[in-house]
């Protein structure tokens, strides 16, 4: 009970929680499209940021103070992955607005069809749309918005990224390997939810558009 109230409090003060990662409005897409060129993102995640295969997340659309503030952290070392750490000592802070604005103002094509059980869809949705109040875990749409496209600068769109991919950062979460989200707000949901759940609401977000 007391850790439910915990995380309403944390709710309550999500949204003033200060990012202070540059000014993301000063980024200039074509810049940033050559950068995704010359620094080989392309490689990854597509040259408009459409990856090709889901070990690689989907960042075209995806919010520009968000993509700003992963840069960051991967180049400080607070966020860290293999693939990306051999890539963000070419990256310059200078580059960072333009890649931001590239990424961020790209058309999300689309993954393909997501595979998913009645059971799984019906716990996704639940879980989505009202959180499960018994295991203290809040609706993600409270962060995330209602259709996963993402609310303000610091909650990211979820809709139309690869479900592994969602899956894996669920369970980065909740295994304490990725602890670059502000105040431990993610932690604290995602050692809420079981395989299953992590599972089924991957799915549903990524669904949702
Ligand atoms: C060798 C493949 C590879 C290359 C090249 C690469 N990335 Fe990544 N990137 C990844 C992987 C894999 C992840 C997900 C890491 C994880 O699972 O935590 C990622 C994550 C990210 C994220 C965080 C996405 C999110 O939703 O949190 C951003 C932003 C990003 N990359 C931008 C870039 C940019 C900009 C470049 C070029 C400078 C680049 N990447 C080059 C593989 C790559
Ligand atoms: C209290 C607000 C809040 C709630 C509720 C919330 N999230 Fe988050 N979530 C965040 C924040 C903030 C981040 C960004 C962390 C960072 O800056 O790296 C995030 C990041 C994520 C990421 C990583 C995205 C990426 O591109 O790497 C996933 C996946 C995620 N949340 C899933 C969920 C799911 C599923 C739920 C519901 C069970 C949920 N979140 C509920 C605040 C929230």
């Amino acid at each position: 009970m007391i850790r439910n109230l915990a995380l309403v409090a944390l709710l309550a003060t999500a949204s003033t929680v200060s990012f202070a990662e540059g000014d993301v409005t000063k980024g200039d897409p074509a810049k940033g499209q050559t950068l995704v060129m010359e620094k080989t993102c392309l490689a990854c995640h597509g040259a408009d940021g459409n990856s090709p295969a889901s070990a690689f997340p989907n960042l075209a659309g995806q919010g520009p103070a968000y993509i700003t503030k992963q840069l960051t952290n991967f180049k400080a070392g607070t966020r860290k992955d293999p693939n990306m750490d051999p890539i963000v000592p070419l990256v310059e802070p200078e580059d960072i607005p333009h890649l931001a604005a590239w990424l961020s103002q790209q058309r999300p094509a689309g993954i393909p069809a997501i595979q998913a059980s009645d059971e799984q869809i019906v716990r996704g949705r639940n879980l989505w749309r009202a959180g499960d109040a018994a295991k203290g875990v809040p609706a993600c749409a409270a962060c995330h918005g209602p259709s996963g496209a993402g609310l303000d600068a610091q909650y990211p769109k979820l809709s139309g990224q690869y479900p592994e991919y969602t899956e894996k950062q669920l369970q980065l979460f909740r295994n304490g390997e990725r602890t670059n989200d502000p105040e431990g707000m993610m932690r604290a949901i995602a050692e809420r939810l079981s395989d299953k759940d992590i599972k089924a609401v991957s799915a549903y977000a990524a669904g949702l558009r």
